[in-house]
Formats: C-alpha cells, sequence, structure tokens
C-alpha cells in the first residue's frame, strides 16, 4: 500500500482520502479501531500487513479544553502515536507526515508572525501533549524521513471546526459573542492535503508552519463565516477570558507560511479566499 491514513473520519483525513482519490494514489484509511495509535502491537501488525511507503498521521486529540481534564488520553494519541508510527515508520522503511498545532507557542512574540525558528512553549496540556508528539517523532525519523507540519484553525468536511459551531450557533442566538484577542490562521484541510501531496512528491522533509496566508481574530473570522454563507447576525468582540474556559490558550500564534511557500514556489491563498472556495463547493 503507497499511502497509509492514521484516523478515518477526520477532515484531515477527508481532504486526504479526496485527494488521493483524484490522483489514483493506491490509499487506505484506518480508524482509531483498526490502528489506535496508543497501541504499539496492533499499529505494527498494521505495518506488517500494508508495508505503506507513506504514513499520513491525520489522528489527534483535539478537543483543547477536555485535555485538562483527561491529559493521559490527549498524551497517548498526542505523544505516544506519532512516537509509535516513527518508530514503526524507521522500522519498515516509511516516511513519516505528522501534524502539529500553533498551540505549541505561547502567544507571547510581538514581532511577526511565528515561523519554524520560534522556541515553542505551549501554554495548556494539548499543547504540552502535541509538543512532546513532535519532538519525539523528529528524534526517532532521522536521514530526511519525516515532515512536520504545523497547522492552526483547521477547518473542512465535518463538525469538528469552527465553521460547523458558528452555523450551529445561529440557529439560536441572535447576538454572537466571539473573542477579539485570540489571533491566529484559518487554514482548509484540503490546502493542508495538496501541499502536504507536493512536498511528498518533491521530496522535502523537516518541520514547516503549514496555514493559509494571513491571519484573523476569532471574532473577524466568525464575521467572515457569516458573511461568506449570507447570514445577517450581530458579532460583538469580547475578551477571550470572558468564556472562563479551562485552558489557556495564546493570544497570538499566527504562524507564517513562507517557507514552505517559498521552498516548494506555491502562492498559498489568503484564509478568506480559502474560505470563499469551501463555502462554494459546499453550495454546490
Ligand atoms: N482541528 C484543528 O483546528 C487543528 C488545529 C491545529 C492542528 N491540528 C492538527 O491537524 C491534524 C488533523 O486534525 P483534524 O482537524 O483533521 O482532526 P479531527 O477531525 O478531530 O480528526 C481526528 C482523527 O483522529 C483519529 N483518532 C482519534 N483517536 C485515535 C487513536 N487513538 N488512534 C488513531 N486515530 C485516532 C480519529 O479517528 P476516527 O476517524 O477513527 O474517529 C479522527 O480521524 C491533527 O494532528 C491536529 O492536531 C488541527
Amino acid at each position: 500500500m503507497k499511502y497509509l491514513i492514521i484516523g478515518k473520519s477526520g477532515q484531515l483525513t477527508k481532504a486526504f482520502q479526496q485527494l488521493l482519490a483524484e490522483k489514483e494514489e493506491p490509499f487506505i484509511a484506518l480508524s482509531h479501531e483498526e490502528a489506535d495509535v496508543s497501541n504499539y502491537a496492533q499499529l505494527k501488525n498494521v505495518f506488517e500487513q500494508y508495508k505503506p511507503d507513506f504514513v499520513l498521521n491525520c489522528s489527534a486529540y483535539n478537543n483543547v479544553d477536555k485535555a485538562e481534564m483527561e491529559y493521559e488520553e490527549a498524551f497517548k494519541i498526542n505523544s505516544i502515536g506519532p512516537y509509535n508510527l516513527a518508530l514503526l515508520s524507521q522500522e519498515y522503511g516509511a516516511f513519516l507526515v505528522h501534524y502539529s498545532t500553533d498551540y505549541v507557542f505561547d502567544g507571547t512574540k510581538t514581532e511577526g508572525l511565528y515561523t519554524e525558528e520560534d522556541k515553542p512553549n505551549p501554554l495548556n496540556k494539548y499543547g504540552l501533549s502535541k509538543r512532546v508528539g513532535e519532538r519525539l517523532s523528529l528524534e526517532l525519523c532521522t536521514n530526511k524521513s519525516m515532515l512536520l507540519f504545523r497547522t492552526s484553525w483547521v477547518f473542512g468536511e465535518g463538525t469538528q471546526n469552527f465553521i460547523h459551531k458558528v452555523l450551529g450557533w445561529v440557529k439560536n442566538e441572535d447576538v454572537l459573542k466571539i473573542s477579539a484577542d485570540e489571533v491566529s490562521v484559518p487554514t482548509c484541510s484540503t490546502r493542508i492535503a495538496l501541499v502536504t501531496y507536493e512536498a511528498i512528491r518533491q521530496g522535502v522533509s523537516g518541520l514547516y508552519h503549514l496555514v493559509s496566508s494571513g491571519y484573523a481574530s476569532r471574532y473577524e473570522w466568525a464575521k467572515a463565516i457569516l458573511n461568506v454563507y449570507g447570514i445577517n447576525r450581530v458579532v460583538i468582540p469580547v475578551p477571550a477570558d470572558t468564556f472562563e474556559l479551562p485552558a489557556k490558550r495564546p493570544s497570538f500564534s499566527a504562524m507564517s507560511n513562507e517557507k514552505i511557500n517559498h521552498l516548494l514556489n506555491l502562492d498559498i491563498p489568503n484564509w478568506m479566499e480559502e474560505l470563499s472556495t469551501f463555502a462554494r463547493s459546499k453550495n454546490g
């Protein structure tokens, strides 16, 4: 099997399934029941059975607030998972692609966007579990045998994203309160899959930030979603601490895509353009 996708129903998996089918590439996507990243023995059987050339790790424990309470579960999926996949990819000679997050940063950078050279310092347990996963997999995958992409505010097919949340809120609320002091980059899963595919094709390895161009506050992101879906609601900008959420979030964690953009000679579109394209594709 050429491509082994870990995770079956997630946003990024869905984007890869569509892309690889279009490219007529052989692939298989396995659910957490068929390939639990925290279960080394089960994963070893999967590698033995499929002998993949490329492993796309689309698995994650993504619930940032719940991770504060369920740290063990988050750690198992986000830290032990990539460690197991890195071990087995090395053993079976597969190339590993793994994804991490802007939440590895503390958001205190005062000049410019976060680059690959900036030092991680996660503020919450989710960010910490992802950072440990980054370190463990990067240390194991030597000789250019891995790609690690950090991304942020992913949207795509599925329900685990901000677009889905906003479209749900407007069914019951006339006025939305959205934080204006949380800034990052909305990024479409289709773009992540496309750039990953291109990077693999060009033999690129290492750590890169893979996000749309530009950045937005949550407030701006929500307003753009309402605008593109033609929904009229009052949106009030509020401070993030209004919501008293369990996990602390970085206030400014927008990353720069310049390194991968330049290396692959791409022109990754602005998040607003990506949002319009996504909404158009959903409306047929
Ligand atoms: N969503 C975001 O806003 C965001 C932000 C920054 C970074 N990222 C990163 O981007 C990547 C893709 O995220 P996404 O949004 O596509 O995630 P998602 O939609 O939440 O999907 C998560 C996937 O993880 C799989 N999974 C959960 N537990 C597992 C286990 N024990 N073993 C194997 N698979 C397991 C699920 O499998 P099933 O299909 O079997 O349920 C599902 O396919 C992740 O690395 C994530 O951390 C996402």
